[in-house]
């Protein structure tokens, strides 16, 4: 949006000479419409009097040109108001796409902490109903918008030039049905906004209500929240009841109005003004008021009605766009190391709403090292985890890569890591789109696939799924226990292979026999020259990282070796007690045969 300084602007005024075409095909299709009565009444009054009283130029010796020039207009401006309305969809469509595209780039460059607050269900409605709402100026507003002006605006010239009608009168009814119209209008797109805001505020609530329904009704809260969303509904229905009755005030106002203008005018020319009409001048008249102008009169409210609604689409999609990181983003600094190091970070800091979370003085990675990373709950592990990732408004003042690992460009520097959240990521699809993480993967890496699923334990779980690798899991994976959650993300990682791979306490939802197989098998095995960096909660990984951070409210109090720590620093023997006592009995004995 660099060259247009609002989105009103860039959903107008992009691609001008298409706009511009849509609103000169648009005035032709009105000025053909307007010359259909002009031939009318040619043709009537030769039916009557032999003769048309039109300019000598235009005079036939029989009325049938006539009614074919009136026909003629009337179906070239129908037809050229037909373009209007389908160059108007394209246009829309084509500005959907790219404002899609802008809410889509908005989301992704939002870092984690920026978007904490924002509600799922705003941004669903964004791209469900204000996309399409920001583009209703394109779709509607700009096709029936000049549909409705330009016959307004030139009926009143050809009503003074051609029928001798008072100036005044004329443009006075037109402004106060168009006055009429923008109250009614206003009043409706009001009821439009409050309309799109409540359905909003319901999806997200929805939304969060059946994803978590089961564990709800265990837990006795379905009434209460069933009875909030009926409270939202009520609202809405009443909401709804107003916009509804308030729309058919408006249709049958503007049906109204061309009844009503009809008799005004004649009466007004006959009894008032004493005008002599010829029957032809009464039948283009009526064909003017009664006909022409019908669809701009029945247009009129729905034409501000439509664009008050695309302004506060547009002002909902606004206000998201300038959403602001409270950070410049920056990218590691990619280095041209012979250094053993694969990753530096110096003085990395994270604070969220004035809170200061992380403040990391260093941190290395060496390449083929196995750090974990240790700390109480909430100590801010995985928040470093995606600082390094490039997820949080962190800064450093140091973050180097080594470029001998980054064969792309910068900004695709999270291509180094294979990264398995500590919530797992499974996405409504097969297994195996799961593991490469795209969809209709193809087959011919399938051995690959299975390889990495039996590195992460996930075999014994393929005996019973109905299709093996074609197996469809339900949104966010629903059908699978968070073990088989976590395995699946680990397969994704053992099938990615990138250089590092970050494990955020990865095995938390595992039995001590599969994590134990996965160790050995995959971190110690597959993965013993690739750099992990891993949290954990599990005492018995410890004893074989190379390296631990002990982490403590933010900060990395000490890094070692574990007996290293364990000599050195009480808190970190007072953390380790701690998970030791919160590990089963019959867990430690099998894990004492490891020294833990
Ligand atoms: N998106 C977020 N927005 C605001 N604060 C957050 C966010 N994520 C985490 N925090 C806060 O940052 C702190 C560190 O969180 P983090 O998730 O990094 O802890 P952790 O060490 O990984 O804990 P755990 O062992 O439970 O996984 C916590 O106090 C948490 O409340
Ligand atoms: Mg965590």
């Amino acid at each position: 949006m660099r060259e247009y300084s609002s989105l009103t602007k860039y959903v107008l005024f992009n691609r001008m000479s298409y706009r511009v075409l849509i609103l000169a095909i648009s005035f032709l299709s009105a000025i053909l419409g307007i010359l259909s009565p002009y031939f009318q009444k040619g043709f009537i009054d030769f039916l009557i009097y032999e003769h048309s009283y039109l300019p000598s130029f235009l005079s036939f010796s029989s009325p049938l040109p006539y009614l074919f020039l009136a026909v003629f207009f009337l179906v070239m401006s129908q037809l050229l108001n037909q373009l209007t309305n389908y160059l108007g969809v394209k246009e829309a469509l084509f500005m959907q796409k790219k404002i899609g595209e802008k809410i889509y780039d908005k989301m992704l460059s939002l870092k984690l902490d920026t978007m904490t607050r924002r509600p799922l269900g705003e941004i669903v409605s964004l791209y469900a109903t204000d996309v399409s709402g920001a583009t209703v100026y394109l779709d509607q507003t700009l096709p029936s918008g000049s549909s409705t002006f330009f016959p307004l605006l030139i009926t009143p010239f050809v009503l003074v030039t051609f029928f001798d009608t008072p100036i005044l009168f004329t443009i006075l009814v037109i402004i106060a049905i168009t006055t009429l119209n923008t109250f009614l209008a206003f009043r409706q797109s009001k009821f439009f906004y409050m309309f799109k805001t409540l359905a909003a505020e319901r999806l997200g609530f929805v939304n969060e209500w059946v994803q978590n329904i089961r564990t709800l009704r265990i837990l006795g809260w379905v009434e209460i929240i069933e009875q909030k969303i009926i409270n939202k509904r009520e609202v809405e229905t009443r909401n709804r009841v107003k916009m509804v009755t308030n729309g058919q005030v408006m249709n049958s106002i503007s049906t109204s109005f061309t009844f009503i203008v009809n008799i005004v005018t004649l009466s007004l020319l006959v009894m008032y003004y004493k005008r002599d009409l010829s029957p032809g001048e009464i039948f283009a008249l009526l064909w003017i008021l009664g006909v022409f102008l019908t669809r701009p009169f029945r247009q009129m409210p729905w034409f501000f009605t439509f664009a008050f609604d695309a302004a506060t689409s547009i002002a909902r999609i606004e206000t998201f766009l300038s959403a602001k990181n409270k950070l410049e983003s920056k990218e590691p600094e990619i280095i041209t190391w012979d250094s053993k190091t694969i990753i530096e970070v110096e003085k990395l800091k994270l604070s969220i709403q004035d809170q200061q979370i992380l403040n990391i003085e260093s941190l290395k990675i060496a390449r083929g090292q196995h750090a974990m990373i240790v700390g109480e709950v909430g100590s801010g592990k995985s928040l470093l985890l995606l600082s390094l990732l490039g997820e949080t408004n962190c800064e450093w003042s140091r973050y180097a890569i080594n470029k001998k690992y980054i064969s792309e460009k910068v900004s695709n520097f999270r291509n180094v890591y294979s990264y398995v959240p500590q919530e797992g990521l499974i996405v409504s699809t097969t297994l195996r789109d799961n593991i490469f993480l795209q969809y209709d993967s193809p087959k011919n890496l399938d051995d690959k696939v299975t390889q990495a699923i039996l590195h992460a334990q996930f075999k014994k779980d393929m005996a019973v799924l109905e299709n093996g690798l074609e197996t469809e899991f339900g949104e966010r994976g629903v059908n699978l226990s968070g073990g088989q959650k976590q395995r699946i993300n680990i397969a994704r990682a053992a099938f990615d292979d990138r250089d590092i791979i970050v494990l955020d306490d990865s095995f938390s939802a595992l039995d001590s026999e599969t994590e134990h197989l996965i160790f050995n098998h995959l971190v110690n095995g597959a993965w013993k020259n690739k750099t992990v960096i891993m949290t954990t909660h599990r005492l018995n990984l410890l004893v074989s990282a190379d390296v631990i951070h002990f982490m403590q409210n933010g900060q990395i109090k000490i890094s070692g070796s574990y007996s290293d720590l364990i000599t050195k620093d009480a808190d970190f023997r007072l953390f380790c007690n701690q998970l030791a006592e919160n590990t089963s009995p019959d867990f430690i004995e099998k894990d004492n045969g490891d020294g833990v």
